[in-house]
């Protein structure tokens, strides 16, 4: 892979500091936002004294688990600024989150916590190894999407030089990267793909480029993905993860001198790992569904905030901070066949073991009798011929039989003839209401 710029990345003092230091900072800034929460939003002073909890109780980080969850639900039904604890005029910005059905959730900043995610996210594009003066091609969607600004903000803060692309009009994407050679690239993984199939169209050498990193994520993409475009770029493909209710790109990141999980920036974000159906608390390293508390977050604090996706927490390595692992996939991305649970990344790691078979792919639930049964439709890479492609098809379905545990039936297909997407990919399509 290609070097990375050797300048030292200057630590903040906090990521440099032990656990029990940081234990003591959590605690702290707990107890603020617990009573910050408490006191400015009506909400969670409803469910705090419904659940008999009141911010007093919190006397160690460990008592958090007396308090009410809060789900996006909830902070949707408070549309547009229910939950938010400032008066509106102290409002610096609003985003959107990528809701896929009916109302958005509207989410707020204070100028306090804009600054604040710029530090987190300046944080991690360091951690990925970007260094001040380092170019940086941005990607995702620019707007209500948190994607694009927030990684924006990150960049200006560790002084690099922004290109703002945003998402789309892939063709001059590679035209940009060609003539202005940026460090680094930050978009979803899965646009990379589409970006590093138009550089191979338009006769561009993707491991030719000046990329030396990408930073991934918006979506789950798997340890093979990884491989697949760290070989094909010949660059470093980092993991930055990060959800608009808690703030947007920046929440967990990555060392790309381990790539070993992300390392959560729990000065700001306290994590929890729960059993998705009952709501206990896991223990360290047990799978679940993730959990976060804001520390510091003025506009929109969230006590307890389920948020859908699956992984469990792990020690930290490069840094004190905890890490959590690759998210395997949303809870309401997995499918249920025959009562065997799937989720797309189960898919995505089997396809880029089999070589006539490109990432290019969606899983189709369909309905036969009552039956719910997938169709993973998959295209063929551009050298691999239409036989080898048959016959990879019937590879995939042998490997996700074995590894994931389910039959599906495969549906190898020319290539560009699966969706594309400019940001997050859709990759369940359910046509089981269509055919039932
Ligand atoms: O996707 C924020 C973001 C932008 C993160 C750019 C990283 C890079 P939302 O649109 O609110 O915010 O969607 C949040 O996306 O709950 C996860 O399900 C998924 N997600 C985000 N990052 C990752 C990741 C942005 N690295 C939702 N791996 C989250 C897996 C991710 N899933």
């Amino acid at each position: 892979m290609k070097n990375l710029n050797p300048a030292p990345g200057d630590l903040e003092p906090i990521e440099k500091a032990s656990v029990d230091e940081l234990r003591a900072l959590q605690l702290e800034r707990m107890k603020w936002s617990l009573r910050h929460a408490y006191d400015n939003v009506a909400h969670y002073r409803a469910s705090f004294e419904a659940a008999g909890v009141h911010p007093d109780d919190l006397r160690e980080l460990s008592d958090l688990s007396r308090f009410p969850f809060v789900t996006k639900g909830e902070l949707r039904e408070s549309y547009p600024f229910g939950m938010v604890a400032v008066p509106r005029r102290q409002l610096a910005r609003v985003h959107a989150s990528s809701g896929t059905t009916g109302q958005p959730t509207v989410v707020a900043y204070t100028q306090g916590d804009l600054d604040v995610w710029s530090d987190v996210m300046a944080r991690s594009i360091r951690a990925s190894g970007g260094r001040r003066g380092d170019m940086i091609h941005v990607a995702y969607g620019y707007g209500l999407f948190t994607g694009g600004l927030g990684a924006h903000g990150g960049a200006e803060r560790l002084g690099c030089t922004v290109v703002p692309v945003s998402g789309g009009q892939t063709e001059r994407q590679v035209r940009l990267i060609n003539d202005l050679e940026p460090d680094i690239i930050m978009v979803t993984p899965s646009y990379m793909l589409a970006i590093v199939d138009e550089m191979e169209r338009q006769g561009v050498d993707p491991a030719a480029t000046s990329l030396k990193v990408g930073i991934f994520g918006a979506e789950p993409w798997t340890d093979a993905m990884r491989a697949e475009m760290e070989q094909r770029l010949d660059m470093h493909a980092v993991d930055v993860y990060g959800l608009s209710e808690v703030m947007g790109p920046g929440v967990a990141n990555e060392c790309v001198e381990t790539k070993d999980g992300l390392h959560v920036w729990e000065d700001h974000f306290y994590p929890e790992v729960v059993d998705p159906d009952t709501g206990e608390l896991l223990p360290e390293g047990e799978e679940g569904e993730l959990v976060f508390t804001s520390l510091t977050k003025e506009a929109l604090p969230v006590i307890r905030y389920r948020t859908r996706d699956l992984t469990r927490l792990m020690p930290g390595t490069a840094r004190a901070m905890r890490r959590m692992e690759k998210v395997t996939g949303r809870c309401d991305d997995m499918m249920i066949l025959r009562g065997v649970n799937v989720f797309p990344t189960q898919i995505e790691e089997q396809i880029l073991a089999v070589p006539a078979l490109s990432p290019h792919f969606q899983c189709v639930l369909v309905r036969t009798g009552r039956m719910d049964e997938m169709v993973v439709r998959v295209e063929r890479r551009h050298d691999a011929t239409t036989a080898d492609g048959g016959a990879g098809g019937k590879t995939l379905g042998t490997l996700v039989k074995r590894h994931a545990g389910v039959s599906v039936t495969v549906e190898v297909v020319e290539p560009e003839t699966v969706e594309r997407s400019a940001g997050k990919m859709n990759r369940v399509l359910d046509q089981r209401g269509a055919s039932a």
